[in-house]
């Protein structure tokens, strides 16, 4: 159905509800450039992606499919367009990256569902068997705000909440770029499991058994899941939080994949990636703040980077020979929490006012980063021109994703 309307950025706190197609495509093919300036010695076959639709899982696909030179699959839960609404950004980004891997001949699907169910599971297994060869990377990476268990169908409801304490803080309040004051309630045990249910390590286990039983992993399969350390002042909240738990629980996974990929002579990791600006990190109390003052810092240095940097080392750089930490974890974080870069933020942490946060931070810097994921504010999109928003999402059987 032809659906042309001028569309503008829909804010409601930390959310935009709608998205810009054509900004979205060239949000894609500027990631895609940026792969390209590599060159690759290391290739795939073929990529699994989970959370393949926005942030560091669209980053990982577009790196293995236009660096690594694989096909790929592609699972996410996105919103098509419906009425006035435009579909959600991560749609937009999908049909786009399919779009330029099939003009280089690639096989690339994807598969809009919950991740969490046993059916999406299925259903990718089944499209797997069918169009591509056997798996050589699995991408984990998932944000979301709630999952219902595949055996028990109970629904559980992550949180982000510090545990044990009252935690109080500064916090920015990107929509108006004013510092003000958070107090957070710790969370109950029962939130503190639900955000482990939904954010730790089960599900990608889930996937990995699913995916071993029904041989279509490789000989040297890697997994890599992502997860965050961040410095002191966001513990709180973050590391030592409901969602650090989360963490530890994936980081706490890694042995019990290692084992089931053994026979394969395969690989699980977990990591560790750098902050920045996504759907899933905006909405995290303070972290906006930290953000905003860790990207001037950077910036300053040289030394900030952004989702598909952060991607194009990772499997560039890391993966392939598996350089981990004393942890067994593949680190990409080491600028953000270079000493000279976290005393400086902290310094300015502790200044920080709506007054000065220009002059200290770089909202503007956040606030484009939060634009562009839903695809406003690219270079050589004419913001005031009507464009076409109701795009099909093919499905492999010749139908489309509703
Ligand atoms: P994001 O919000 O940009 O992406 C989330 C992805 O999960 C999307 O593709 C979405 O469609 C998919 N998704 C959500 N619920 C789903 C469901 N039920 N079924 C299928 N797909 C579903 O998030 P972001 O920030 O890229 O996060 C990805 C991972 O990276 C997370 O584990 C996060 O903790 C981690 N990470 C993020 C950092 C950041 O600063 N943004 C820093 C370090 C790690």
């Amino acid at each position: 159905m032809d659906k042309r309307v001028v569309v503008v950025p829909k804010i409601r706190g930390f959310i935009c509800t709608t998205a810009h197609p054509v900004g979205c495509a060239a949000h894609v093919d500027e990631q895609i450039a940026h792969v390209r300036q590599r060159h690759w010695t290391a290739g795939a076959r073929t990529a699994l992606v989970v959370g393949a639709s926005t942030g560091y899982g669209l980053a990982s696909r577009i790196v293995a499919t236009f660096g690594l030179g694989a096909d790929s699959l592609g699972v996410f839960l996105e919103r098509p367009a419906k009425g006035d609404r435009t579909a959600s950004a991560g749609w937009y980004n999908s049909i786009a990256l399919e779009r330029r891997a099939r003009e280089l001949g690639r096989q690339v699907w994807s598969i809009n569902g919950d991740a969490f169910s046993q059916a999406v599971k299925m259903d990718t297994v089944a499209l797997l068997k069918a169009r591509f060869a056997p798996v050589d990377v699995v991408v984990y990476s998932l944000a979301a705000p709630q999952r219902i268990h595949p055996l028990t169908g109970e629904v559980f409801r992550s949180v982000l909440k510090p545990i044990g304490a009252n935690f109080s803080s500064k916090t920015l309040q990107t929509d108006r770029n004013v510092v003000c004051d958070v107090a957070l309630e710790p969370a109950t045990e029962q939130e503190i499991a639900a955000t482990v249910a939904v954010m730790g390590g089960e599900d990608w286990l889930l996937w990995m058994e699913a995916l071993a039983a029904a041989g279509v992993l490789a000989r040297g399969v890697k997994t890599v899941a992502y997860s965050y350390v961040g410095p002191r002042l966001t513990w709180p909240i973050y590391r030592d939080g409901t969602i650090g738990m989360a963490k530890k629980d994936l980081d706490g996974t890694v042995p019990r994949i290692d084992a089931l990929l053994r026979p394969l002579g395969g690989k699980a990791y977990v990591a560790v990636n750098k902050a920045v600006v996504t759907q899933a990190s905006s909405a995290i109390p303070v972290v906006p703040l930290y953000i905003a003052l860790l990207f001037k810092v950077m910036k300053e240095r040289g030394t900030h980077e952004t989702c598909i940097g952060q991607m194009e080392r990772l499997f560039a750089e890391k993966l392939p020979d598996g350089v981990v930490d004393g942890d067994g974890r593949l680190r990409l974080d080491g600028a953000e929490l270079d000493q000279g870069v976290q005393d400086e933020v902290l310094r300015r942490w502790q200044l920080v006012t709506t007054e000065n946060l220009w002059e200290l931070a770089d909202p503007d810097g956040y606030g484009k980063d939060f634009l562009r994921l839903f695809g406003f504010g690219l270079p050589g999109i004419d913001p005031l021109e009507a464009v076409e928003t109701d795009l099909p999402l093919q499905r492999w059987d010749g139908t489309v994703w509703q």
